[in-house]
């Protein structure tokens, strides 16, 4: 190896983790390492030092979406052309590699590259590999790594590669834990983000004003947040920002209003679609403001959206100012959503259940993300569902869930109308 990293030095030197990683000789390595430690370039270099071998070799580079695996294969063409342009290739490899990149395929001589999305199991089975390397491992579902990577590595007595940030302790953690062990057969190392010379320490405490506690934690030191009690997939709603608002998307527009009851905030959010397809337009929260001014702040957003209905929280207080709202919004349709511990899970599934179909895009709103993202559901002795955001506040997903519980299931017209 040391002879094989002097030779890619003019175009790639490994920090002292990256190098503990490469030297590493186990069957199975996990690298639970922060963003942008350098895991992907670490592998695609580990792939580059297997075509030292004399022998056959089939490498797979998986990651929970093609995208992702694709990003892994190009890090590794990158690598292999500017070794060529450098004239460094001809000088350790005789074969010229070759490159197919459509197929998402390149082989070197006996060796074979392939990259695979593994977000189905059935794309995989059948493929064989002397050397699995799992990029994000900690999102690929654990039936895949037990039911179809595994076997494969036994099958051919081949070595496993996992890289990613952690994800609570689902099966990468396992695996982490294994090579704690100190065993011959499995290896891991966890470190942080600022372990790559690369990251700045501004963009670091950007990160850190931008993030909750945990997902910092998470992201950019590698811990194993226990995410049991979270309610929102993390990586679900990150998903679904978007930069921009889908304005044009069809579809009824609803406004969903949580007034403010002691020291909260009334929060508000405009979204139009349907069930399956829906965009947050809109979000905006006052906070301690008179009830006439709520009024008027809700007339002028409606004024934006004209013919949008509202739905709005009508427990305790929020029953007085949705009377008032009535009177000034003659014509409006106001539907009251009386939020109790019975109806609060239910209508929070309902969300849930929108992110995780990815049916909901919303855009960068720092303070709507760090809600959903700190919100826990947590079980009294008594066995009583209680919801709440960590933080404090839990406004702005409530507006939110008011709004997509009124969403209407498909569009009928177009279905009626449509002739197939
Ligand atoms: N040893 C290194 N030398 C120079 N740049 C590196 C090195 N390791 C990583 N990088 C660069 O740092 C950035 C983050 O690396 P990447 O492999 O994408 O991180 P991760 O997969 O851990 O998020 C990339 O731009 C990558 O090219
Ligand atoms: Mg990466």
């Amino acid at each position: 190896m040391q002879d094989f990293l002097t030779w890619l030095a003019p175009v790639w030197r490994p920090h002292p983790g990256q190098l503990r990683f490469l030297l590493a000789q186990a069957k199975t390595r996990v690298l639970a390492c922060g963003r942008r430690w350098g895991k992907t370039d670490a592998c695609a270099v580990q792939v580059l030092s297997g075509f030292d071998s004399a022998s056959e070799g089939r490498t797979l580079l998986v990651a929970p979406t093609i995208e992702q695996a694709g990003f892994l294969f190009r890090r590794l063409r990158r690598l292999i052309e500017q070794l060529i342009s450098l004239d460094l290739w001809g000088l350790r490899f005789e074969a010229d590699p070759k490159i197919k990149e459509s197929k998402m395929e390149l082989n070197v001589g006996p060796h074979s590259v392939v990259a695979r999305s593994a977000h189905s199991g059935n794309h995989l089975r059948g493929d064989e590999a002397s050397h699995i390397i799992v990029d994000e491992a900690a999102y690929v579902k654990a039936d895949i790594v037990h039911e179809v990577l595994a076997p494969m590595m036994a099958t051919f007595d081949g070595t496993l590669t996992m890289i990613s940030t952690p994800n609570g302790h689902n099966h990468f953690y396992e695996a982490f834990q294994e090579g704690l062990q100190n065993t011959d057969e499995f290896w891991s190392l966890q470190a942080p983000s600022s372990d790559n010379p690369q990251v700045r320490a501004a963009f670091l405490e950007r990160q850190r004003k931008l993030l909750s506690p945990s997902a910092f934690a998470t992201e950019y030191e590698a811990q194993f947040v226990q995410r049991e009690g979270y309610v929102f997939d993390r990586r679900a709603v990150q998903e679904s920002i978007l930069a921009e608002p889908n304005a044009e998307i069809p579809g009824p527009t609803i406004i969903g209003i949580d007034w403010a009851r002691y020291e909260d905030y009334s929060a508000l959010v405009v979204i139009r679609g349907f069930q399956r397809q829906a965009s947050v337009l809109e979000i905006d929260r006052k906070h301690r403001v008179e009830w006439s001014q709520q009024i008027e702040w809700v007339k002028a957003i409606l004024a934006r959206h004209p013919g949008a209905r509202i739905i709005c929280d009508t427990t305790g207080v929020g029953d007085g100012i949705t009377a008032w709202l009535r009177q000034q919004l003659a014509g409006v349709s106001i539907r009251p959503c009386v939020i109790t511990s019975e109806s609060k899970p239910r209508l929070i599934d309902g969300l849930v259940r929108a992110f995780e179909a990815r049916a909901l895009q919303i855009p960068q709103y720092e303070a709507l993300i760090k809600e959903l993202e700190s919100f826990q559901a947590t079980r009294s002795p008594s066995g009583h569902v209680q919801m709440a955001a960590k933080s404090g506040h839990d406004d702005l997903v409530l507006a939110l869930a008011m709004a997509v519980s009124d969403l209407p299931q498909a569009n009928r017209m177009i279905l009626a109308t449509n002739p197939r």
